[in-house]
């Protein structure tokens, strides 16, 4: 018997990337799995492949940064599954023009609803259907750059991932007396497409040595097979070929 069966999860990015493959492998473990993302047709092509396998799937399109779209899409989950157990908080977005000289209101506000803003509505809807559940558990991707600051990922979505960080041990905080529990992930490199918004272009050679996907998504169930009475904090992990180490000792090229 799959571990995970019965259990109903809500991945956003789902479309491509981390969220994609985690949304794979909960489906894979049995869960259903509720997709989100801006765009249906990312979003319908892994509900296919889920439902082609015998899973379950439910295609839930929306831009998260909108204060709305997640408490509709979080209905819809309630409506069609009767319960939300696990929420992979996932989505987000970076800019080209991520430098403090190339900010503009528009991007700052672009950055901080597609990374702060759409995780806090998720998480505040998915909160309201667990809280009476007695029992929840959010996976946060917040990033490396949630954790140290550096030059590389722009000052707004540093300081969205540090909010969502912060976040993830306000609500354990406060919802550990609902059984409900939060974890944030802090990944350095994963070879994803956000990668593809890099100023300075990023090779097939340097993507083959960061985090895969699928390592992600590995990570993101060990953490929803843990027992519900253990709530991992926090979790920052490295490709050991850490790009930014390794220009600092001088073996590798500067990110920038
Ligand atoms: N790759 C890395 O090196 C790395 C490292 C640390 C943390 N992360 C974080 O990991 C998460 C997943 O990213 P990824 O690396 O897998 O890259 P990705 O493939 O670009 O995935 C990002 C996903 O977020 C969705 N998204 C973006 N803005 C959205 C919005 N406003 N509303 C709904 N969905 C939205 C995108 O779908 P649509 O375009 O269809 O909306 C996309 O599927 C992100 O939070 C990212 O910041 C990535």
């Amino acid at each position: 018997m799959p571990d995970l069966s019965g259990k109903v999860a809500w991945v956003t990015g789902a479309g491509s990337g981390i969220g994609e493959a985690a949304a794979l492998a909960l489906a894979r473990e049995g869960a259903a799995v509720a997709l989100s993302g801006r765009r249906r047709e990312p979003l319908q092509a892994v509900a296919d492949r889920i439902t082609e396998a015998g899973g379950k799937a439910l295609v839930a399109p929306g831009d998260l940064g909108e204060p709305e779209a997640a408490a509709k899409i979080a209905a819809r989950i309630a409506k069609e599954f009767g319960r939300l157990d696990i929420l992979v908080n996932n989505a987000g977005a970076n800019l080209v023009e991520r430098s403090w000289a190339k900010l503009t209101p528009e991007r700052i506000k672009f950055m901080i609803d597609a990374n702060l803003n759409s995780a806090f509505y998720c998480a505040a809807a998915a909160l309201d259907i667990m809280r009476p559940q007695k029992d929840g558990l959010l996976i946060h991707t917040a990033s490396w750059a949630g954790r140290f600051v550096g030059i590389v990922p722009g000052p707004a979505y540093i300081a969205a991932k540090h909010g969502v960080v912060a976040m993830s041990y306000s609500i354990n905080m406060e919802e550990f007396q609902h059984g409900i529990r939060s974890t944030a992930l802090c990944p350095a490199e994963v070879a994803t497409p956000i990668l593809n918004l890099r100023p300075k272009p990023v090779s097939a050679e340097e993507r083959a040595q960061m985090i895969q996907p699928e390592h992600m998504a590995d990570l993101i169930l060990y953490v929803a097979k843990l027992p519900a009475t253990v709530c991992l904090n926090e979790i920052v992990i490295s490709p050991t070929w850490n790009r930014g180490y390794a220009h600092l000792a001088g073996l590798g090229p500067s990110r920038t």
